[in-house]
């Protein structure tokens, strides 16, 4: 709650940087209210329009808006076109020579590729995917590390039309596993490892161990040779390099229809089973086009970064598609913030004149902590905007970020958007609007955002609700992956008016701006990832000792939220070594299962769990004995309340 207080007593503003605007796309309020006011006056010509704008069109669309069958939104629905055309092929009659990425891997060495050599190498993969048997409508899983390779192999699918799932290379075999039987893929692309902080990830291993537990209808896999470990098995598995060796360097693309599905990504929900999100190829390019444009105002002589991973969303619109459907120059990093050394940021915007850098408040606090002495180290003078995703970013570490890191010239981005939506929903237009240190600002324009109770009503300033999408937007989510209903559910709930209910609480000042205020439901946020707790719940009670299990979160100074798991074990409670030691196999045993983002921070060994008469775990006691406080108030309906003391320590 200390966040949330800080933040309601947030009062400083930071007006837009003049220099930054005078060249900005849209360089003022007015610019901004113009916007809001034409998708207020026609919602579906505005949409149109920027459809028109960034996109390129094989097939022109004639319907803009499609809500016949809603929540299951359509747009664009007759036009025609490929993704990979967008970020690649249309940019090659101006910069075929054009870097498109620099990338840096974890040992320092770089590589460029320009645009033609990107089209070249994307165009050899689909080439090859296409021998393997792969066609239109067939999945494709991806689990790479963050080498320009992940990036060809996505937009290899997108050239013909399969689809694609990337799965995060810090998940287990168990949770690679889970993803592939849901997409039901029939190719996995990967590597044989990544380098992290030098240590070698060794993803092929995961994927061997995940084929083996049982993946029916995966029948090749392509393997990346990254770190000079491939170990291939007849008939199944085929190097990279063998693959598109003898291929051509183009290939024509596949004209897709604007709804084709352009990726499934899995996110966490508040069951114990992740959601395949699905994504639309036309809607969600106009969506990553447009916020590349306007809230990181890209242009032609810009080098910007985003730090996210490929594994998740952000890596999808704001590494592989919004910037190369842009054209522009991006980094993109193998490694981790701290290595060599907490210095390795700073020095590689000083190395590669970043203009743009995103990247998430977690790595933020944690390089705040390093000090001030470090990034001064650096010639950060290429910077002009900053921005920030993944959870609420504490004004402390906001103000840090803008006077060292952007010494109180570039204005940062808070920008507030999900999985399921694709790209920002609200965000600053850097050029346009005034910022507060840990507000998201203002909904773009034709984001028609409300913050409402429980019933849909609207709430007054300064008060608390759920945070809801009163229309549909390009980019949204379609359908959860194989479960409409759990879609419908979970996104459009009946009392809601038809409105989209993101899952977060929020309220908005009397300016009329946003400040996120964290989840309604049992998903943590844990540097900036969204975890079940349901998930983890089941990842431990799936271990032999385990009998019963309850996971909350508690607020970690890095991390934003920790992983607090309460454990009931079968026979005796594990006391002294023996709980230590099981604490040790819990943990490597969630890690193993889901991955090592999601292990407990802290486990705790009861004889019980505080429950209600009815059997139902109460959560709001336990979130309090995370932090150490003996719960307050009423806990009359509580079957057990001896157990409290107990799980507190006392
Ligand atoms: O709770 C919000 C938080 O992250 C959730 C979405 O997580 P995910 O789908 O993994 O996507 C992360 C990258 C977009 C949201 O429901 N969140 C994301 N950005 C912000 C945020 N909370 C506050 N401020 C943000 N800028």
């Amino acid at each position: 709650m200390s966040n949330l207080e800080s933040i309601l007593t947030e009062n400083r503003i930071f007006p837009p940087n003049p220099a930054f605007s005078a060249r900005a796309r849209i360089d003022s309020k007015a610019a901004y209210d113009r916007l809001v006011a034409e998708a207020e006056a026609d919602y579906e010509g505005f949409w149109a329009r920027l459809a028109r704008e960034f996109v390129t069109w094989d097939t022109p669309f004639s319907t803009v808006l499609d809500a016949h069958r809603a929540p299951h939104y359509r747009w664009f629905t007759e036009g025609r076109l490929n993704a990979s055309v967008n970020c690649i092929d249309r940019h090659l009659p101006t910069k075929a020579n054009k870097i498109a990425l620099i990338a840096e891997a974890d040992d320092g060495s770089v590589r460029h590729i320009s645009y033609q050599q990107l089209h070249d190498q994307v165009a050899q993969l689909a080439n090859g995917l296409r021998s393997l048997g792969i066609a239109q409508g067939d999945r494709v899983i991806i689990y790479m590390p963050m080498i320009p390779e992940a990036s060809i192999a996505m937009l290899a699918c997108a050239r013909i039309g399969a689809i694609h799932s990337v799965v995060f290379g810090g998940f287990s075999a168990e949770a690679l596993r889970d993803r592939i039987n849901d997409t039901g893929a029939r190719l996995i692309i990967t590597a044989d490892g990544g380098m992290r902080g030098g240590r070698a990830v060794p993803l092929k291993a995961a994927v061997d161990k995940a084929i083996e537990a049982g993946c029916p209808s995966v029948e090749k896999v392509v393997v990346y040779e990254r770190i000079g470990n491939a170990c291939l098995t007849e008939g199944r598995d085929i190097a990279w390099a063998t693959l598109t060796a003898a291929q051509p360097s183009t290939c024509p693309p596949v004209m897709v229809e604007a709804e084709h599905p352009l990726f499934l990504l899995y996110t966490s929900g508040s069951t114990g089973k992740p959601k395949g999100v699905q994504h639309s190829t036309g809607g969600f390019l106009v969506n990553a086009c447009m916020t590349n444009a306007w809230v990181f105002d890209l242009t032609d002589d810009d080098v910007y970064w985003c730090t996210a991973d490929v594994g998740w969303i952000t890596g999808h619109s704001y590494v592989t598609y919004g910037p190369l459907a842009l054209g522009v120059t991006q980094v993109m990093f193998e490694g981790i913030p701290s290595y060599p050394d907490g210095g390795r940021f700073w020095q590689m915007i000083e190395r590669h004149k970043v203009s743009v850098f995103y990247t998430a408040p977690t790595a933020i606090r944690a390089l705040m902590k390093l000090g001030d002495a470090i990034p001064a180290q650096y010639d950060l003078t290429s910077l002009r905007l900053l921005g920030t995703v993944g959870e609420p970013i504490n004004p402390e570490a906001w103000m840090w970020y803008h006077r060292v890191i952007g010494a109180e010239r570039c204005p940062i981005a808070d920008t507030w958007w999900q999985t399921e939506t694709g790209a920002h929903m609200i965000a600053p237009l850097p050029g346009a609007i005034a910022t507060k240190p840990g507000s998201c600002t203002l909904p773009l324009p034709g984001i028609i955002a409300d913050i409402v109770d429980d019933e849909g009503n609207p709430v007054g300033h300064n008060q608390g609700g759920n945070l809801v999408i009163k229309k549909p937007w390009p980019s949204m989510i379609r359908t959860i992956w194989g479960d409409d209903a759990r879609f419908a559910r979970s996104y459009f709930p009946e009392k809601l008016k038809g409105y989209y209910l993101a899952g977060d609480s929020a309220r908005r000042d009397d300016d009329g701006y946003f400040w996120i205020m964290g989840r309604i439901d049992d998903v943590l946020n844990v540097s900036g990832h969204r975890l079940g707790t349901m998930e983890i719940e089941s990842a431990l009670v799936a271990h032999p000792k385990v009998a019963e299990a309850a996971v909350v979160g508690k607020p970690h100074e890095i991390k934003g939220e920790a992983v607090v798991a309460f454990v009931v074990c079968k026979g005796e409670r594990p006391q002294g070594a023996e709980a230590e030691a099981m604490v040790n196999t819990l943990r490597d045993w969630v890690a193993e299962q889901i991955g090592p983002i999601a292990k407990p921070d802290d486990i705790r060994f009861g004889d019980n769990l505080p429950k209600t008469r009815s059997g139902k775990i109460m959560r709001r006691l336990l979130r309090g004995i995370a932090i150490g406080e003996l719960p307050q108030g009423d806990v009359s309906t509580l079957e057990n309340p001896a157990i409290l003391e107990q799980l507190l320590g006392k």
